[in-house]
């Protein structure tokens, strides 16, 4: 029998396959990410954690799951993010990392197409004016926002949840544009970001964050885009400078942009607080019952596969960038 480490509350049943496997789970109550104290100190005594993404498993936490007789043999993290793990440390330790890949695309892709609308459309203003009794009444000149129909949507990253977005823009009769750094065979592929960037008239992020991707949305990029455009993002909050999109918001050269992640969160930038025609929502690309469950389950299933001497397929294999 093994020891697994559960850093934060889970899904009611998305741990039932390492407790049918016979392994024991050592669960931290409660629901706050831990501190890297705390989690150095908890995984001195296991062979398995399973983590949150909100839970940094850097070099010294591996360091003190592997050393003196420690035993740590796989660390899944319940995303498909997995820049909370080092894990090159964790490859220089014999540490298999797992995320969970797949589960969760269509769900995000639903969010991303709830921003797109409710950006494009400047939902979040006119409800929180009607809501504050600033609503004077109809007026023909009040809230006007772009059409999403017929628009031109630029995907950028071209993995599972990027694709999943772009299936959608057919029933909007959109054209769809997509960059990825390797070239991806499909239609309208552009090798050139900044192309893709003047061209849409919606962008949408799909990418991982690594050193290649953080701030890939910054000032200069910012300005390459139609002022009537719209800037979605529901990958990674660092991969867009968002000091510069608050004040290409403000000043106009960008529409408005919907955003599910920041730079630093739980924090929101002031200046994006303040910034006009943002929809702004707290990470909650994958927060449905259904999905937040299969992640919960794959995870679980990838600490038993790796418990009983295999390679699950979501192992990861590479540092993200
Ligand atoms: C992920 O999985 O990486 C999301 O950000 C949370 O679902």
């Amino acid at each position: 029998m093994s020891r697994v480490l559960v850093t934060r509350q889970l899904p009611e049943r998305g741990l039932d396959p390492i407790v049918a496997a016979g392994h024991e789970i050592v669960a931290f109550p409660g629901d706050v990410p831990l501190t890297p104290d705390e989690l150095a100190t908890a995984v001195r005594d296991v062979d398995a954690v399973v983590c949150l993404l909100t839970d940094r498993i850097d070099r010294g936490v591996i360091a003190a799951g592997t050393r003196d007789g420690s035993r740590l043999r796989v660390v899944a993290t319940v995303s498909v993010g997995y820049d909370n793990v080092d894990v090159i440390a964790a490859a220089e330790a014999g540490v298999v990392v797992c995320n969970t890949p797949g589960v969760l695309d269509e769900t995000t892709a639903d969010l991303a197409w709830a921003l797109i609308l409710s950006s494009a459309r400047v939902t979040s203003t006119a409800e929180s004016d009607l809501r504050g009794g600033r609503w004077p009444g109809w007026g023909i000149g009040q809230y006007l926002g772009h059409d999403v129909h017929g628009a031109g949507l630029g995907v950028v990253g071209w993995g599972r949840i990027g694709q999943a977005v772009a299936r959608r823009a057919a029933g909007f009769d959109m054209t769809v544009i997509h960059h990825a750094r390797r070239r991806t065979g499909a239609p309208g592929y552009m090798p050139d970001l900044d192309h893709l960037l003047a061209a849409a008239d919606i962008v949408s992020l799909h990418v991982p964050l690594g050193p290649q991707t953080h701030h890939l949305i910054d000032e200069r990029r910012l300005r390459l885009m139609k002022p009537t455009a719209v800037l979605i993002n529901t990958s990674r909050g660092p991969v867009v400078d968002e000091r510069a999109l608050a004040a290409a918001l403000r000043s106009g050269a960008l529409f408005a942009a919907g955003l599910d992640v920041y730079e630093r969160e739980p924090a929101v930038h002031p200046d994006l607080l303040a910034a006009p025609r943002t929809v702004l929502l707290p990470h909650i690309g994958s927060a449905t019952v259904g999905t937040r469950t299969a992640m919960a389950r794959l995870a679980a299933h990838s600490v038993v596969t790796v418990l009983a001497g295999g390679t699950p397929p979501n192992a990861v294999r590479r540092p993200a960038g």
